[in-house]
């Protein structure tokens, strides 16, 4: 008999994210939840996971890590790939709250919008994350410096701003000074300098009003996570996919959560099934997603 699918689903919260329960059954896998987990459990679980099944029954087991801190489960992480012991190799992949599928989905289409627009790419361009200390915005700042755009992270507080931003560049490499923070309160300044914006803050929050778009000489792109009324960015409706945005006085186009949302679906599921599809072990974080999400995006 075929052992079943197995996908460990680890996270230090108290529940696993329902979102991700979903996506890990539909992509085919039964899902054995971890709830609670501290950083320095995750070696006993991976390595309890391997040695019960032997390298043929691991190609179809994996290890999901979730959370709500994108640090914490990129450490994660890395615990569980030092706890492999050859050959008992297992894939692994890490979304923090769908934190890296979203940015990278995010990233993807703001990328494919400036090079059909624009033909321009995401190297130089002022990128504003407004509500960006969360797990979506800073996973986008960091993908994004690591393109070679100028990042800033806005939040209400310059110091929570600042320590996000910092960890982006000493923790993922991101050039010096690629990601910079800032306090939302300056946000009329920087946009007049802004060729992109990305709305990640809390769902139901509006960061960026008509007047504020249409106060932006340079904007070229604006994308919108928030799926909850009202809109995170005035003007950008939920399926809008390079619509412009009619107050923009620079001819800025829009990217709304359900057209990000379709390519995030897209990029999570294909990773989960190539996890026990391809015949060998995988390992994804913010990356792979990224590079899953501009396959999709073309
Ligand atoms: N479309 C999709 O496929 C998809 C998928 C996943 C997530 N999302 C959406 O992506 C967004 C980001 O997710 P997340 O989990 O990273 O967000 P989050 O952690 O809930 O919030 C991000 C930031 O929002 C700011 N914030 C909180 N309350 C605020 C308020 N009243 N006014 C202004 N800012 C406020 C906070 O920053 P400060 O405290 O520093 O100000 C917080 O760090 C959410 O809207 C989420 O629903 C969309």
């Amino acid at each position: 008999m075929q052992k079943p699918y197995l996908l460990h689903m680890i996270t230090p919260e108290k529940n696993l994210s329902a979102f991700d329960v979903n996506m890990a059954f539909d992509a085919g896998w039964t899902a054995m939840p971890y709830l609670g987990v501290e950083l320095d459990e995750v070696a006993t679980i991976v390595q309890d996971t391997i040695f019960s099944r032997g390298p043929q029954g691991l190609k179809r087991t994996g290890i999901f890590i979730g959370g709500r801190d994108m640090h914490l489960a990129m450490d994660m992480f890395h615990a569980a790939q030092d706890a492999i012991v050859q050959p008992f190799e297992i894939s692994i992949l890490t979304d923090p709250s769908g934190a890296f599928t979203t940015a990278a989905a995010m990233v993807a289409t703001v990328a494919h919008q400036l090079k059909v627009r624009h033909d321009q790419d995401l190297k130089g361009q002022r990128i504003l994350v407004i509500g960006g200390t969360g797990p979506v915005g800073a996973s986008s700042a960091v993908l994004a410096a690591k393109l070679g755009a100028e990042v800033t992270v806005l939040g209400r507080a310059m110091d929570k701003a600042n320590t996000v931003a910092d960890l982006c560049n000493t923790r993922y490499g991101t050039v010096v000074e690629g990601v910079k923070g800032d306090a939302s309160d300056h946000i009329d300044d920087l946009l007049l300098e802004a060729d992109v914006v990305f709305a990640t803050a809390k769902a139901g929050i509006q960061v960026l009003s008509e007047e504020q778009i249409a106060s932006a000489p340079k904007l070229k792109v604006a994308a919108d996570l928030n799926a909850v009324p009202p809109a995170g960015i005035a003007g950008i409706n939920l399926l809008d996919n390079g619509e412009q945005i009619k107050a923009s006085k620079s001819g800025a186009v829009g990217i709304g959560p359900l057209a990000i949302g379709d390519i995030k679906y897209q990029t999570q599921q294909k990773l989960l099934i190539q996890m026990y599809s391809s015949g060998e072990a995988l390992n994804f974080h913010f990356e792979d997603a990224f590079e899953v999400a501009m396959k999709k995006v073309r």
